[in-house]
């Protein structure tokens, strides 16, 4: 049974940044409802609204993965363990986005499928062979009669992005040799609920994974979880070693059950859970708005950092506008001079002197708390304030 535990209210699409300030209609189909729902069978927590994918996943999309040193850092050191573990003549990936993980493999040992077509040039342009599709059966099909088979499969924060999940890895199946490898990592269902970080809800993200979920769901195609790691990256986030269920030398670590025993003991397999959380959600809501409002009483400024999908979720579910953030500032060339999507906020392009026309910060990237904070420590010193809502809203300095 599908159970509803949260409404996140009307939500614009996250990743489109508004050339100018505009209102957006539900009628028009630029506004929708954010609903979450868990499936107490599978144990699949997933959002209710699903855009096409052509509508989010286009010539323009703005996320770039290489637009932090955390994630360029991540990627560098994953592929030297990939390479040195696992030795892969050839891997795929899927959602390569703009190279932060293939450029550090030769030229030769890997596929990237990225169908954001802007992306995508960027990796091609850099001389790796990178398909501009979509991830299903015919580019299984396509690449498997050019190379056979592949020995690792990986994918970082897009399985989640696809809502036929059934179709993912049935082409998986086809393409993946008998004793190879699938990874994928996105953000933790665990650490998102411990986290309170409802923001992780938005029109892409169209699944949360738990261990929990991933089992149930891999055991439909024969395949199974045989290590797990805990990630740091986008506020918490878990990589799945993955394995045909036949292929028996690779041994399974200790550390998926622990996972799994984690998850339980936090109460995911159960929706009293999610009602708890979706609670708390709504709590943190009011504390924020809280801090704002007084900040803006005292008629200070407040800058958003990191123009994220996240931050439009926040923005739009807690209805905060310019009155409360005058401005976002961000790094990405896609999003500088752009507006929040929904609540017209200006985002403006990042220079290190941007933060001394404000008062405080409202991290938006807040997965990058440290990164920014270390970049930032000149203002901190000199009083400015960060305000964050993860776990709970609240000032840090
Ligand atoms: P994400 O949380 O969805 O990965 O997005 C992070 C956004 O924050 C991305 O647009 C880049 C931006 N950003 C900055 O502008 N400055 C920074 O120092 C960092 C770490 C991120």
């Amino acid at each position: 049974m599908i159970k509803k535990f949260l409404n996140l209210g009307l939500q614009p699409l996250a990743n489109q940044y508004q050339k100018k300030p505009v209102k957006l209609s539900v009628e028009k189909g630029q506004l929708y409802n954010l609903n979450i729902f868990f499936n107490t069978k599978s144990k699949l927590v997933s959002i209710s609204k699903r855009i096409p994918s052509e509508k989010m996943f286009n010539s323009k999309y703005p996320y770039r993965s290489s637009m932090s040193h955390t994630m360029r850092t991540s990627f560098k050191n994953l592929s030297k363990k990939i390479k040195k573990k696992f030795k892969p003549n050839l891997l795929l990936e899927i959602g390569s986005n703009d190279g932060a993980l293939i450029k550090n493999f030769k030229k030769e040992n890997v596929i990237g499928v990225e169908p954001c077509k802007n992306l995508a040039r960027i990796t091609k342009k850099n001389g790796y062979l990178t398909y501009d599709k979509y991830w299903n059966f015919d580019l299984a099909t396509k690449i498997k009669k050019k190379f056979n088979s592949v020995d690792i499969i990986y994918s970082a924060n897009t399985l989640t992005h696809i809502s036929d999940l059934n179709t993912v890895f049935k082409s998986i199946k086809y393409l993946l040799s008998e004793n190879g490898i699938i990874i994928i990592e996105d953000p933790s269902l665990l650490e998102c609920l411990k986290k309170n970080s409802y923001d992780q809800f938005y029109n892409e993200h169209i699944y949360l994974f738990s261990a929990i979920a991933v089992k149930n769901l891999l055991n439909n195609f024969g395949f199974e979880i045989f290590d797990i790691e805990n990630l740091s990256t986008h506020g918490g986030s878990l990589r799945y070693y993955i394995k045909r269920t036949s292929y028996k030398k690779q041994k399974i670590s200790y550390r998926v059950n622990n996972q799994i025993k984690k998850e339980i003991k936090f109460g995911l397999h159960k929706f009293e859970t999610y009602k708890k959380f979706s609670i708390n959600t709504l709590r943190s809501k009011k504390n924020l708005l809280q801090i704002l409002n007084k900040i803006k009483k005292d008629k200070k400024k407040i800058l958003g950092y990191g123009a994220t999908a996240k931050a439009v979720t926040v923005l739009n579910y807690c209805n905060i506008d310019k009155d409360l953030i005058s401005n976002f500032t961000d790094t990405t060339p896609e999003k500088i001079d752009n507006y929040m999507p929904g609540k017209n906020i200006k985002i403006l392009r990042y220079n290190k002197d941007i933060l001394k026309n404000y008062d405080y910060v409202f991290l938006g990237a807040w997965n990058f708390k440290k990164e920014i904070m270390r970049k930032e420590k000149k203002y901190i010193k000199n009083g400015l304030k960060f305000i964050t809502h993860i776990p709970y809203p609240k000032l840090i300095n």
